[in-house]
């Protein structure tokens, strides 16, 4: 079970990094649009700068920005050579004609997360094209009014059955208990927007105990 960053906010990120828990860094095109105006590959260049700062190469992963098959070649090359980061995950949006720019990708050993999977049946066919991860969205798979868990929960039974290499990230997070659910429901990871990083280490349980605790030291080592 792994915690990744669903952001491309550099003091979201470091924030997060300096606390150790970022197993891995997720972008696609509108949370990179939230981001000031600028270039492009300078701000992938940006996160990875900061990941190296805190000794922390983990998996990155960036979207193409184009519906055109050759184009989403075009563009997955140009990262990984404008980028020397060796686990950086190109994210191609799953689809009949993505598939084969999945299975491509893999056959030039480039890393694919195969993303805006909404249902078993895409999962599948994007582990058996090769994807390295697949992400499933949580929060618009509800809205379509499917219980995601269950879909979690079919395909990493699928995953396992196969032996597949493919690890399952859980996107599109609404709320914290979406964190513990997709992970009950047996995704290896889960894609966290930084608004739900505070909540997700606090507890009015854990204040209550902490105030007590200082309260009865305070009393007996007047
Ligand atoms: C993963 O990185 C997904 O792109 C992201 O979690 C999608 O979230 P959304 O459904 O809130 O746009």
């Amino acid at each position: 079970m792994k915690i990744f960053v669903d952001s491309a906010n550099l003091n979201d990120i470091e924030e997060a990094l300096e606390r150790g828990f970022p197993a891995g860094i997720t972008t696609n095109p509108t949370i990179i649009s939230h981001e000031e105006r600028g270039d492009f590959s300078e701000r992938i260049e940006a996160i990875i700068a900061l990941l190296r700062k805190y000794d922390a190469e983990v998996p990155l992963s960036v979207e193409v920005f184009s519906s055109s098959s050759a184009e989403m070649l075009r563009q997955a090359e140009s990262f990984v050579a404008e980028h020397d980061y060796e686990p950086l995950y190109v994210k191609i949006p799953i689809g009949w004609h993505e598939l084969a720019v999945i299975r491509e990708l893999k056959r030039r050993n480039i890393k694919v997360n195969c993303t805006c999977c909404m249902s078993f049946t895409q999962a599948l066919l994007a582990a058996q094209a090769g994807a390295d991860f697949i992400s499933l969205f949580y929060g618009r798979i509800r809205d379509y009014g499917v219980d995601p868990a269950t879909v979690v929960r079919q395909v990493r039974t699928a995953l396992d059955e196969r032996g597949a290499a493919s690890e399952i990230i859980v996107g599109s997070i609404r709320e914290v208990d979406d964190i513990t659910e997709a992970f009950a429901a047996g995704a290896h990871i889960v894609t966290v927007p930084p608004k739900f990083f505070r909540e997700m280490a606090s507890h009015e349980k854990t204040d209550e105990v902490v105030k007590q605790f200082l309260a009865d030291f305070e009393a007996w080592i007047r």
